[in-house]
């Protein structure tokens, strides 16, 4: 063979080769082009009709690529991702969808898929992203993912069974998201094995057993989150050690003991710590006062007690504070007047007494105050009711005493709920509550008021529920009280009201609960003016 043939039999083979491609290529578009296709015949409702018009495999050369949701390689024209995620679609995931060798990231979310998770996806060996969350799929939690996975979204499905120890194969998980499922049984201490792990979502499920401590170990962690589940035991004592990264912990409803430990101090990114409705005892550590990007703190209903740490005052940036239903005692620091961001502060439930800070004036943002159930005393600082945040005002079942200020209400546009009932608050309801356009409940039962019901009231059309039973109230019913067209419970009793019982209650079309008795009421019901 001379050069010229030698050049002609490559030409000839290159040839060749560029045509077997050529096909090999095409033979693979046909792949993923019946993969989608069998994806779409699996489809048994598509009630926007999106896939059924737009997955059209009329002519054969038009391309998958150009198809709604599906995304293919610049130049192997290969499927590499495929997005149908809240199309409202229901079907079930047939294995073909495993030959679509190229794809990097499946989204299916907010769908109504059902049945299991086929094994053939584990032909899926660039798959980077599943995201499956709010569906139908059961069965278990399949154990055939590629190495290459960085994010697994399973949330809000019906997967049972066990989290697999395998799991830990998937080195390159960063985002695991199991919420709102059925698993059962302890987390495998080999997740610990998942160094690269940012979150890991496991709320609500019906998981038991201790945190497994190799969780604590991943340094990479964000965000862990267990809440509502039967977890038990107590926190390490060095939690934050190897978490310099941590920003969210979420261990509320569980059945966690033992102490909180001093050491999460040294979380020092930590904007939220959820450790509500479990078992913990001792005392708040004051050393939580360090978090200075502490946002959300949690501790209700559990078994603590001791004071309120002044150094709390240090929480500049905390927007939620709730401790309820605990034995926390002792009074309630002035340094809350530095938390000028909070919304919701719920103290409810413990054995806090002495005054509410003055200073509670400065939280120009709270929408909740909720100081319930417990030995507080003192007047209600004024400043309350200039906070024009406010939403609701849960106070009773205390020892207040002095007045309502006159100008209650004047800017309190959002104001629902006064709920003072069981105190010792003398003086009048000032005029001005008619101010309070928004107020849906009201009780003032149980306390020492006195003067006439004020006519303004007629203003509170939201008003639902009145209750200012048992106080020493004078005068008449005002005609009035019939503007309040929401009114559905009306308690005046055990009073010093007089005259009779206005008409103008007949009005009231939604009254389903009228208390009058113990007053000196004249005249049959309902004649008066
Ligand atoms: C399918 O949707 C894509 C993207 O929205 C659009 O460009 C294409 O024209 C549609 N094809 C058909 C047949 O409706
Ligand atoms: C989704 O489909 C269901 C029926 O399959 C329908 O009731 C519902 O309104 C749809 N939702 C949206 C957002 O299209
Ligand atoms: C794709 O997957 C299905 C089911 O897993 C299989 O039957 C089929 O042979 C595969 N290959 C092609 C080219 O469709
Ligand atoms: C899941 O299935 C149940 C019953 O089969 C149905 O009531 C529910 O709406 C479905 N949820 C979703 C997200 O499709
Ligand atoms: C926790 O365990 C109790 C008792 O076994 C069970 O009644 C409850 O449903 C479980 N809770 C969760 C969230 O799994
Ligand atoms: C935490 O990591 C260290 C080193 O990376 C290892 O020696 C130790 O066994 C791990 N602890 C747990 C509980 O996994
Ligand atoms: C909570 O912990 C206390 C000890 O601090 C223990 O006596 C009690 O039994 C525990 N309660 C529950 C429900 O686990
Ligand atoms: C309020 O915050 C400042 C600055 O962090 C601090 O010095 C002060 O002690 C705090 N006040 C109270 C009463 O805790
Ligand atoms: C409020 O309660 C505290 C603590 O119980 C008590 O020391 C104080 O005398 C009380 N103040 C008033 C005005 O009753
Ligand atoms: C409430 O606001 C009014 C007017 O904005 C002001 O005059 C009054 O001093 C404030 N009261 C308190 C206790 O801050
Ligand atoms: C508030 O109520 C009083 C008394 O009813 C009234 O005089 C005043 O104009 C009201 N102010 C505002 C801001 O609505
Ligand atoms: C109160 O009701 C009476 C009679 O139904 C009506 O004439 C009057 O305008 C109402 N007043 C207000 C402020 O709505």
């Amino acid at each position: 063979m001379d050069q010229r043939d030698f050049a002609l039999v490559l030409v000839n083979g290159l040839v060749l080769m560029s045509t077997y491609c050529l096909a090999m290529k095409q033979t693979n578009i046909d792949t993923d082009h019946s993969a989608l296709l069998a994806l779409k015949n699996h489809i048994t409702s598509d009630p926007h009709q999106i896939l059924s018009k737009n997955w059209s495999s009329s002519s054969l050369s038009s391309s998958v690529c150009g198809w709604i949701g599906v995304r293919c390689g610049p130049f192997h024209r290969r499927v590499t991702a495929l997005d149908i995620s809240g199309m409202n679609l229901t079907g079930t995931v047939p294995p073909h969808l495993g030959n679509l060798s190229f794809l990097v990231s499946l989204d299916m979310g907010n769908n109504h898929f059902h049945g299991t998770l086929p094994r053939e996806l584990s032909g899926l060996r660039r798959i980077r992203f599943i995201r499956l969350g709010s569906n139908n799929f059961s069965g278990t939690i399949p154990t055939w993912f590629g190495p290459k996975l960085q994010v697994l979204a399973l949330n809000y499905n019906h997967f049972d069974g066990t989290i697999p120890s395998s799991i830990s194969k998937l080195s390159n998980l960063q985002v695991l998201n199991f919420k709102r499922n059925s698993l059962q049984g302890m987390i495998p201490q080999e997740i610990g094995n998942l160094r690269k792990l940012t979150i890991v979502n496991l709320n609500f499920n019906s998981l038991i057993g201790p945190i497994p401590n190799s969780i604590f170990n991943i340094s990479t962690l964000e965000h862990i989150h267990l809440t509502q589940n039967n977890m038990t035991g107590s926190l390490p004592e060095d939690i934050c050690r190897h978490l310099p990264n941590l920003i969210g912990i979420y261990f509320s409803h569980n059945h966690l003991n033992g102490l909180i430990p001093p050491s999460l101090s040294s979380c020092s990114q930590l904007h939220i710590l959820s450790l509500s409705y479990n078992n913990f005892s001792g005392s708040i550590p004051k050393e939580l006062g360090n978090l200075e990007m502490l946002q959300h703190l949690h501790l209700g209903f559990n078994n603590l007690e001791g004071g309120v740490p002044e150094e709390m005052g240090n929480l500049h940036n905390l927007e939620q504070f709730t401790i309820y239903n605990n034995q926390i005692s002792g009074s309630i620091p002035k340094g809350i007047g530095n938390w000028t961001k909070l919304v919701n502060i719920g103290l409810s439930g413990n054995l806090l007494t002495g005054a509410i800070p003055e200073e509670i004036g400065n939280l120009h943002e709270l929408e909740y105050l909720n100081a319930a159930f417990m030995a507080l005393n003192g007047t209600i600082p004024a400043g309350i009711f200039n906070i024009s945040t406010l939403i609701s005002i849960y106070m009773g079942v205390n020892q207040f005493t002095g007045q309502l200020p006159s100008d209650a209400c004047h800017q309190s546009p959002y104001l629902e709920e006064i709920y003072l009932s069981r105190n010792k608050i003398h003086g009048v309801i000032p005029p001005s509550i008619g101010n309070c356009s928004s107020l849906n409940r009201m009780y003032l039962t149980v306390n020492q008021m006195t003067g006439a019901i004020p006519t303004s009231i007629q203003n509170l059309g939201n008003l639902q529920q009145l209750y200012l039973g048992q106080n020493h109230f004078t005068g008449s019913i005002p005609a009035s009280v019939g503007n309040c067209s929401s009114l559905v419970e009306l308690d005046l009793s055990v009073n010093q009201l007089t005259g009779s019982i206005p008409k103008s209650l007949q009005n009231l079309e939604f009254l389903k609960r009228l208390f009058l008795r113990s007053n000196y009421f004249t005249g049959v019901p309902f004649s008066g003016s």
